[in-house]
Parts: C-alpha cells; structure tokens; sequence
C-alpha cells in the first residue's frame, strides 16, 4: 500500500433538513482509516481530513451504503479509475436462499457466509406460495422433480438475500456445495448442503448460476419497483430486535441470531432496512429520555448478553430491544407493515 494511496466515490447524502439529495466526493484513505468529503456543488470541503475506524476496505463498493459520523452516505459511483479497477472489478451480486429445511441454521449459514469474505447486502424472510415457488424456479418446469421442489420450497419460511462479494456467483455455490446433499457429504463435506441438507431436492440452500440468473432472481425476491414477496411477521407474542448498523457492519450478524437460537427464542420474521434519518428519529420518539442502558455496565453485570458480547458503547450496543412489553408488537408493526413497501 502506497503512502498516500486513496479511494475516491461519489456519494449521495439525503439532508433532512433541506429536504435535498445532497452530492459529495468522498475520499478514504487506508493507511491511517481517515475520510475527506468535499461539497460537489459549492465546491467546498464538507469534512476535512478525519479518522474514522468504522469504515472496512470490503464495504466500499458503489451501491453500498456507509454510515459516517451518524450520516448516511450512498456511494453512486467511483470517483476515479483507480479506485473502480483496484475496488470495482470482480465484485458480483447473487441470490442465496436458505430453505424451509434449515432456516434455524440461518446464523451457522450467515456466519459462513461473512468467513467466505462475502457480504449480506439485502435479507428477507418470506414465506412462498405455490404459485410464487412455480415463477421462481420457472427454468425447471418440465423437470421429473418440479413437483417435488414447488412443494419443498413452499412447505415453511425461507430467507432470501442478496450477497456481495467477489465473484459472488461462484463463491456461494462453493459454499453450498453439490446440489445433492448426500454427494455433498463426500465431496465437500464442510459445505452448507453436507451439513444442513438431507438429499437432492432437500438441499439447505439455492444460489444464483450465473450473474444473469442472479439480476433476475434478486429482482424477484427484491424488486426494484414494489415490495416484493410478504414478510412473515406475526405481531403476536413477539418483539422487536433491532441489529444496528455497527454490528452489521461488523458482521455479526449471524452469531447474533445463533445467541437468540440458542436462548430458546424463534426468529419468526426477518428483514434487513436502510433507516433513514426521519424513521429513525420517529422510531427513537417514544424513547426520547429514556436513559440508555450503558454497554459497560451490561458487561459487569450480566456478562452473557448480546451488548456485552457484542457491543461497544453506549450507542454502538449491538441491538436495540423494546422496553415495555407492548410496544414490542408496536415496534415489529413500525418496520414490517410501515416501512415493508
Ligand atoms: P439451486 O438452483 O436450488 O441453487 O440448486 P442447483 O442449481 O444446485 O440445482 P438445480 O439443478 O438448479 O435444481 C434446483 C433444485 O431442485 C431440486 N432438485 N431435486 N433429482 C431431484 O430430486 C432434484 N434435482 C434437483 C433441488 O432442491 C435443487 O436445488
Ligand atoms: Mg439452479
């Protein structure tokens, strides 16, 4: 790495207060993890030269969405060629679902998923109709097994993401391994279809075949124009977890469905959300006062906790969980009927 090696995007940041999309050059700079922003239209800086250690080489990529000092940046495009040939070329994007056979193994399989260098970038649990499973896997209609498979794929929950990565095509399915479980268990023993599936139709998991298979099949789960397939939120006997951006970023997000596996609990709606500004502040409204519980504490007294497994500090605490037992229904309702569309 060069002394004064740069990576260089243009970024997009929604400004609540002037209601405008403003347009920034944002510059990080690895050798000492500091960022630089400069105001595209009055040409001026925006943010001098700062240290900011949260920001990982692997989560700059256009697309992605970065959190600096509590803003919320969308990087656009590559500032410079530089920065997209060194940072651009082989990154893809594919579907991965884990089936209705393994959705309690969904932490193990996210975990891998993050260990593979690859990143989680959109996620959903849903639940498929038949009909919804036969527009899917439309491709293998006329197949001996299509029956087979529609009723598999229908027959629970499945989780649905898009995972970015390096050659992420290619990378997931190495992860999955043989389409048939059993081969699987010769062939790649540590893969996720050894390990979690059972045969050749109940197989733990599917991935994209290739970048075209992936466009469409993300558009499907993840349309770009409406909601997509239904959340599986029950609003009863139920609460809010809220994994926050740090911990995300962090990827820590499947040993932290794994410690709510293990505490006995059922993960029984999932979705990932991009929270802007104005939903989080109207989130946060009813807990304006509310004193905060402190991550140093969490980990004196009750060191098996996800905060003090997980968290930082008092902001950066892994989760958010509800504080009065019925707003936890309230809090499900707020982001998978509100802001699900
Ligand atoms: P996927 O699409 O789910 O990632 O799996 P794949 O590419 O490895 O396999 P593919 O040929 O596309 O088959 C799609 C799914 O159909 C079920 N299947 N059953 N002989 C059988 O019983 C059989 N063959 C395939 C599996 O669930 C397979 O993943
Ligand atoms: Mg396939």
């Amino acid at each position: 790495m060069s002394q004064d090696e740069r990576f260089a995007f243009l970024a997009e940041w929604y400004d609540p207060n002037a209601a405008l999309l403003r347009q920034y050059q944002f510059l990080f700079y690895p050798k000492d993890r500091s960022v630089e922003m400069f105001d595209m239209k009055n040409h001026c800086t925006f943010l001098r030269r700062t240290k900011y250690d949260d920001i990982k080489l692997q989560n700059l990529f256009v697309g992605n969405r970065l959190n600096v000092f509590s803003r919320q940046l969308h990087l656009i495009d590559y500032g410079d060629q530089y920065t997209a040939s060194k940072l651009g070329s082989s990154k893809e994007k594919t579907l991965a679902i884990i089936k209705p056979d393994a959705t309690d193994k969904m932490g193990t399989i996210i975990q891998l998923i993050y260990d593979a260098g690859l990143t989680v970038t959109k996620a959903k649990m849903t639940a498929l109709s038949r009909k919804e499973t036969m527009d899917f896997y439309a491709e293998h209609q006329s197949k001996s097994f299509f029956n087979n498979l529609v009723q598999f794929l229908s027959s629970g929950p499945v989780v649905a993401m898009e995972i970015l990565g390096d050659e992420a095509v290619t990378a997931w399915r190495r992860l999955l391994g043989p389409t048939d479980s059993s081969v699987a268990r010769n062939e790649a023993p540590d893969s996720v279809r050894a390990n979690f599936g059972t045969d050749g139709t109940k197989n733990a998991g599917h991935g994209s075949d290739s970048l075209a298979s992936a466009a469409r099949e993300l558009e499907f789960f993840f349309p770009s124009t409406g909601r997509g397939p239904s959340n599986t939120a029950k609003y009863t006997d139920c609460t809010c977890c809220l994994i926050k951006p740090h911990a995300i970023a962090e990827g820590l997000t499947g040993k932290i469905f794994n410690a709510i596996s293990d505490a006995g609990f059922k993960i029984s709606a999932l979705q990932m959300f991009n929270v802007d500004r104005a939903n989080a502040e109207e989130f946060y409204e009813i807990y304006k006062g509310v004193v905060a519980e402190y991550t140093e504490i969490a980990r004196h007294l009750r060191p098996q906790t996800l905060r003090a497994v997980f968290g930082k500090n008092k902001v950066q605490n892994a989760v958010h969980c509800t504080d009065l037992p019925d707003d936890g229904i309230l809090e499900v309702q707020y982001f998978f009927r509100i802001l699900d569309g």
